[in-house]
């Protein structure tokens, strides 16, 4: 398939490739777009074909459902069969942005977008590009992540080609996305709410706004046997990197003699050993390649960095990918729960 790479400037916008583009999706092609959180792999959530065409060019699993993106928030109505309370007052005080609310599906929604739940996930973007491109299409766009399932997310186009050129019909490069962690997933059926995912839209964020919310407990630690995540993706190890990556965590001053002991240990077997630090951290590290996600004290900038990171240190090979814990409030908690999946929950605690 030929794919066409449309560069769209998120401060100056040109209409003429969003226009191009959202005939595209229209039409039941794929477009891969930018949103404030990754980039998203889209198609028009009412053609089945699309929708199907989505799963195949990521190679994503059929039974892990896709998330809704809509342009104005008064589409929701015709897309659920009704809008709970709290999710009421979250589009309010959220969208557009970051927070991917569940709620009943209405029959509008084809099956294959839920993989078959009779619950629907809908957001909408605050990036410019996705909504005048979602806008424009006139149609509600399904869209997970746009990189190969099993990859990290990408948070900027040059991710997206490399794992979806020639598999698309068009990606849209609009630069960098702010956030760099995916969409709080939260399920608004129930009573509290209980986020499936953490992401751009924090814990306390939403604490503060409904009083109380829940934690599904698969967010930071493994669940085995015959446990069913509510939230089918939270049960695919969603970044495999080539290394084995191992989180360390404790004290920040334990946390790096830990490392640099590790280093020493995995280099000595003649392992390829690599450190995801922080810039107070990186010059600490001697015999290994040190990547620094950013200051430690600034966690919005370790988000938007952390898939970035996880990818170089792919293509560098690693076979060991050591990573300082950071703290798990905030935003921290999002960029705790990607990390402790890469890391398939190995974690050493000093
Ligand atoms: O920030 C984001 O959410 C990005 C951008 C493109 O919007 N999208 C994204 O989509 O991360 P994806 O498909 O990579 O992740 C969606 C997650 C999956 O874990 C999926 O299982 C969960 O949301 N999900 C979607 N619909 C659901 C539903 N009805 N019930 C439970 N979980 C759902
Ligand atoms: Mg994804």
């Amino acid at each position: 398939m030929k794919t066409e790479i449309i560069k769209i400037d998120v401060n100056n916008i040109d209409k003429t490739g969003i226009r191009y583009a959202a005939e595209v999706l229209r039409s039941g092609g794929l477009v891969a777009f930018p949103t404030e959180t990754v980039y998203g792999l889209g198609a028009n959530a009412l053609n089945e074909t699309a929708v199907k065409n989505i799963f195949v060019a990521k190679g994503r699993p059929s039974d892990n459902p896709l998330i809704v993106h809509i342009a104005d928030k008064r589409d929701v109505n015709k897309l659920v069969t009704y809008i709970p309370e709290c999710a009421h007052i979250l589009m309010q005080e959220f969208w557009p942005g970051p927070i991917t609310l569940i709620m009943e599906k209405s029959n509008l929604i084809p099956l294959s977008v839920t993989a078959g739940l009779n619950t629907v996930g809908i957001r909408m973007p605050s990036n410019a590009v996705a909504y005048e491109l979602i806008k424009e299409s006139g149609v509600p766009v399904a869209a997970p992540s746009a990189n190969t399932s099993g990859r990290p997310s990408p948070t900027n186009a040059s991710h997206v080609i490399e794992d979806l050129y020639g598999r698309v019909d068009v990606i849209i490069d609009a630069g960098n996305c702010s956030v760099g962690v995916e969409s709080t997933v939260l399920d608004t059926t129930s009573s509290p709410p209980v986020i499936f995912r953490p992401g751009g839209i924090t814990f306390e964020q939403l604490e503060k706004v409904l009083g109380r919310v829940s934690l599904d407990p698969a967010i930071l630690t493994e669940r085995k046997g015959d446990f069913v995540p509510k939230s089918p993706g939270m049960k695919y190890k969603h970044y495999s990197p080539k290394g084995q990556v191992i989180i360390i965590e404790g004290a920040l001053h334990d946390v790096v003699s830990k490392i640099n002991e590790l280093i020493d240990e995995y280099s000595s077997k003649g392992l390829r050993v690599g450190v995801m630090a922080t810039n107070q951290t990186s010059s600490g590290y001697q015999g290994a390649e040190v990547i620094s996600l950013g200051d430690r004290e600034n966690a919005a900038e370790i988000a938007a960095n952390l898939f970035k990171v996880m990818r170089e240190f792919d293509e560098k090979e690693t076979d060991i990918i050591l990573a300082e814990s950071v703290s798990s409030s905030g935003i921290g908690l999002a960029i705790m729960n990607r990390l402790s999946k890469a890391a398939g929950y190995n974690i050493i605690k000093v």
